[in-house]
């Protein structure tokens, strides 16, 4: 009898304990830098958000936000390096639509489950996409882009950020529903697909507004189309890929940061409230806007609504790939 309260008194003491420490190591964390890792090549919409979010979070943690690019097989390896990470809090993963939502339905064999292996911590706002050729292409129109690819299938060439990215699957989605067949070409990142697209080296490419915007503004190379449900203010002649070729087709790039399973939620917690202050500061987010991205309601911010919507986007890209049949070359 002795023996059995001895023991239940050692086990809450070191239910405490453990209780204490996780409280002491949220309470000093973050106690050095943190990494971010970014699964595709420097340069492109996924690393350029990124950064911006990681610079504004820091300054509210108080300790640096070092961005480790790991990019290859549409995001995939990167996030597969991500899951294995320590779950201490100081490796997180900049997630997305692709690698954490449509890669389970598009490759068999995948090192990582984005359900199972990560922890949701918050949700970035959305980003949507344009349709742009190089300059020098004769389609004036996105009428005259189909007509082009129904002319000529298979050399119509759109560059993507591999397979599995965003770019490759609206490119694919946009594709089938125009009845079109076009040869997708892989990079490790929207950034090189995209100066292969401005130095006339491959035709076009889904690009996010982000890093699409500034390249369309100094006209090197032509926007024929977003994937927006409306028309951007920053680009008011640009009709939507829905008012034109696709009636309803509407499509933007999700992100979130993850953590590997396992990380103290009082972490998860306190990274998901410096996020959400961030995200109340109407200067950083009215810059980010100007980019044409898309701002969510507040309550879809928060790891929970990300857990929710990575679980049905799984489910979602996995009835999108049987029915659209996106094949992975
Ligand atoms: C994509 O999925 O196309 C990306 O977001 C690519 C990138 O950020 O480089």
């Amino acid at each position: 009898m002795i023996d059995m309260k001895k023991r239940a008194a050692r086990a809450l003491l070191a239910v405490t304990f453990a209780a204490a420490a996780h409280g002491a190591c949220a309470q000093s964390y973050p106690a050095r830098p943190v990494t971010w890792v970014v699964p595709f090549a420097a340069g492109g919409p996924t690393d350029a958000l990124a950064r911006a979010m990681a610079e504004r979070v820091a300054r509210e943690l108080g300790q640096p936000i070092i961005i480790d690019n790991a990019p290859g097989a549409g995001g995939t390896v990167g996030t597969a390096k991500a899951s294995r990470a320590a779950a201490d809090g100081y490796t997180m993963l900049v997630g997305h639509m692709g690698y954490m939502g449509a890669a389970p339905a598009l490759y068999k064999k995948l090192a990582y489950d984005p359900v199972k292996d990560f922890a949701p911590v918050f949700r970035f706002p959305d980003t949507p996409l344009v349709l742009m050729v190089r300059k020098e292409h004769p389609a004036k129109d996105i009428g005259a882009l189909v007509d082009f690819g129904k002319a000529n299938p298979d050399k119509l060439f759109i560059s993507n950020a591999g397979v599995g990215s965003s770019s490759h699957l609206i490119a694919a989605l946009f594709a089938a529903s125009a009845g079109i067949k076009i040869s997708q070409v892989p990079y490790k990142g929207a950034g090189p697909a995209l100066v292969d697209v401005i130095g006339g080296q491959v035709d076009g490419i889904f690009d996010q507004t982000n890093t699409a915007l500034p390249q369309i503004k100094e006209a090197k190379a032509r926007a024929l189309a977003v994937t927006a449900k409306v028309r951007l203010p920053q680009l008011k002649d640009v009709p939507t890929l829905g008012e034109t070729v696709l009636p309803g087709f509407e499509a933007s790039t999700w992100y979130g940061i993850y953590a590997p399973k396992g990380t103290p939620q009082a972490v998860l917690d306190k990274v998901q409230q410096a996020y959400l202050k961030v995200m109340s500061d109407k200067a950083f987010t009215d810059r980010l806007a100007e980019q044409a991205i898309q701002m969510l309601p507040p309550e879809q911010y928060t790891g929970t609504a990300l857990g929710k919507h990575t679980e049905a986007e799984v489910m979602r890209w996995k009835a999108v790939a049987a029915k659209a049949n996106v094949s992975l070359d």
